[in-house]
């Protein structure tokens, strides 16, 4: 059965490998959307009338609404969501830019919140739906230097957690892709750098500027991740990981930091226990 996907933040990197990867299916209606949809001029070669190019900035309410009126008058139904735009910021806690930070909240949280909300009624008429939030490995285990990018992506993962626990029994399903480092413009033009003045953060300097140079020359293949994430929709819908984490560092660290975690849980039980009132 032909499903529709509308994807958030097509224009590169992620967005764009799952798009060409979906224009190439024949089970596959596509909404691509971008900030400026003249950026999608590579999915032209593709469409023969299961294309839709619509104009979206996730923090635009109106731009939202008229995306997800658009599908559904074109399509009939939306099937899938991919809340796939975000941002980055390096930086230390104490000397990120406040207003930096929060409009990277506004396009990694508050998109995805509108953005799912906005689609919601239309899987709960449905009685099914997939919405696939890009998370990342920066949402289950942190670093230094990018603490308000973990603080956007660990809301993420608690949100998406809580959410998929309200939907599951009317048919709607969430996952999260944590990926490490991907060949996109993430890295890059896609994160703010705040270079440290204060001399004790100074010994983060070479991180921060390593993470623009060291843009696309990362581990991870976007179009492999594309494959995966239509792999997982259309073949493993039954039985979809909440949680996807992507590329070696990914699994190596997710896996590191939740033994660890339960080493530590464990450790301090007792104190735990302690707090409660006696049964
Ligand atoms: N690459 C990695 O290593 C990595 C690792 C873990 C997680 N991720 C996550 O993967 C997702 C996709 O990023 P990417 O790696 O593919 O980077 P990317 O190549 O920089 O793509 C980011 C996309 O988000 C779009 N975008 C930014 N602000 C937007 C807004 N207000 N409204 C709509 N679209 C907006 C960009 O559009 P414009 O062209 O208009 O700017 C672009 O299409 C992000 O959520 C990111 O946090 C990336």
């Amino acid at each position: 059965m032909t499903k529709t996907w509308l994807i958030t933040g097509t224009s590169t990197g992620f967005g764009k490998s799952l798009a060409i990867y979906l224009a190439q299916k024949d089970d596959v209606n596509l909404v691509a959307t971008a900030r400026h949809t003249d950026q999608l001029a590579y999915l032209d070669a593709y469409d023969h009338g299961q294309i839709l190019k619509q104009t979206l900035d996730v923090t635009n309410q109106a731009e939202i609404k008229a995306a997800v009126a658009a599908t559904t008058a074109k399509f009939g139904r939306l099937d899938i969501l991919v809340n796939n735009a975000g941002l980055g910021y390096f930086g230390t806690f104490e000397e990120s830019d406040r207003d930096a930070a929060r409009y990277m909240f506004d396009v990694n949280v508050w998109g995805l919140v509108d953005m799912t909300r906005a689609v919601l009624p239309t899987m709960r008429e449905q009685g099914a739906g997939i919405i696939v939030n890009f998370s990342s490995i920066a949402g289950l285990a942190s670093f230094p230097t990018l603490s308000f990018y973990h603080g956007s992506k660990y809301a993420v993962e608690g949100m998406s957690e809580s959410l998929a626990q309200e939907v599951a029994d009317q048919g709607i399903k969430i996952m999260l892709i944590e990926p490490s480092g991907f060949r996109t413009d993430w890295a890059g033009r896609s994160s703010q750098k705040a270079l440290p003045k204060i001399a004790a953060y100074e010994k983060f300097a070479a991180d921060i500027a390593g993470s623009e140079s060291g843009a696309h020359h990362e581990a991870g293949d976007p179009d492999k991740a594309a494959a995966i994430i239509y792999d997982q929709v259309t073949n493993h819908a039954a039985d979809l990981p909440l949680r996807l984490p992507l590329g070696k560092f990914a699994t190596d660290s997710a896996i590191a930091k939740y033994e660890k975690s339960l080493t530590d849980f464990k450790a301090v039980r007792d104190i735990s226990l302690s707090a409660d009132q006696p049964e």
